[in-house]
């Protein structure tokens, strides 16, 4: 059974189409057959696939998902895989829901600042009300913020911290700073660390990785 990550936010220019990269391409390369759905109809990560010009032995499949598409679409697409990564428009239109619908793992991207805190609001009720209905059937689905784009030497990350706590989920302890690497890797249909292995980027992406999987796998999921 797939384990599905869904990746949303309120908010456009977060970061969403990065981490759903970076994440997918990851869990290829730890070996996992694993799918990038792409439930953006501006197709973000379509592009990022179709810039790829060098050898990658381990991409993950990209599927783009129609903004007519219906949740059973999801469902269907994901048969087969044992990691699927959804990358969602920004706000909270249908496919955003459809992907919150069949999600095993949420994942809220926010940048440390105080408006993307505060338009996360509306998607935590809405989060919220989706695990509630799921309360008495045994399904569990964890729920965390990733902080993005960090920036070296801020307090800011700080604050972000305790406002997301009382917003009801943790936040990941692993999280992205500042890097042009980001933006070169994406440009280039790569990850961070097939880019640059070894780099501070790479172990920024590796942790979180290592830290979703286990937020996963704490509830028999992975
Ligand atoms: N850690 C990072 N360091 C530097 N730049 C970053 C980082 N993460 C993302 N970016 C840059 O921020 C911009 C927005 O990123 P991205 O497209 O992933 O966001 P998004 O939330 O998917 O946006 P959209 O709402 O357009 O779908 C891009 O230019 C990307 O290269
Ligand atoms: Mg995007």
């Amino acid at each position: 059974m797939a384990t599905v990550v869904s990746i949303l936010s309120p908010k456009g220019g977060v970061g969403r189409s990065t981490l759903a990269t970076n994440l997918a391409g990851g869990l290829s390369e730890f070996g996992y057959r694993t799918l990038l759905v792409d439930a953006d109809p501006q197709g973000s990560v379509v592009d990022w696939e179709n810039e790829r010009v060098h050898n990658w032995e381990m991409p993950p499949v990209v599927i783009p998902l129609p903004s007519d598409a219906e949740p059973e679409e999801l469902k269907r697409v994901i048969d087969g895989f044992a990691w699927v990564v959804v990358d969602t428009p920004a706000g909270l239109e249908r496919l955003s829901m459809a992907a919150l619908s069949i999600a095993d793992c949420i994942l809220i991207p926010i940048r440390p600042s105080a408006p993307d805190l505060w338009a996360a609001e509306q998607l935590v009720d809405l989060i919220k009300a989706r695990l509630a209905a799921l309360i008495g059937t045994g399904r569990v689905v964890p729920t965390a913020f990733v902080c993005l784009q960090a920036i070296h030497g801020s307090d800011l990350a700080k604050e972000v911290d305790d406002a997301a706590s009382s917003l009801g989920f943790p936040i990941l302890t692993a999280r992205t700073t500042m890097r042009t690497d980001y933006s070169e890797a994406f440009q280039m249909g790569l990850t961070v660390p097939a880019l640059v292995p070894g780099s501070d980027g790479d172990r920024e992406v590796t942790d979180l990785l290592k830290e979703i999987i286990k937020l996963t796998s704490k509830h028999g999921q992975s």
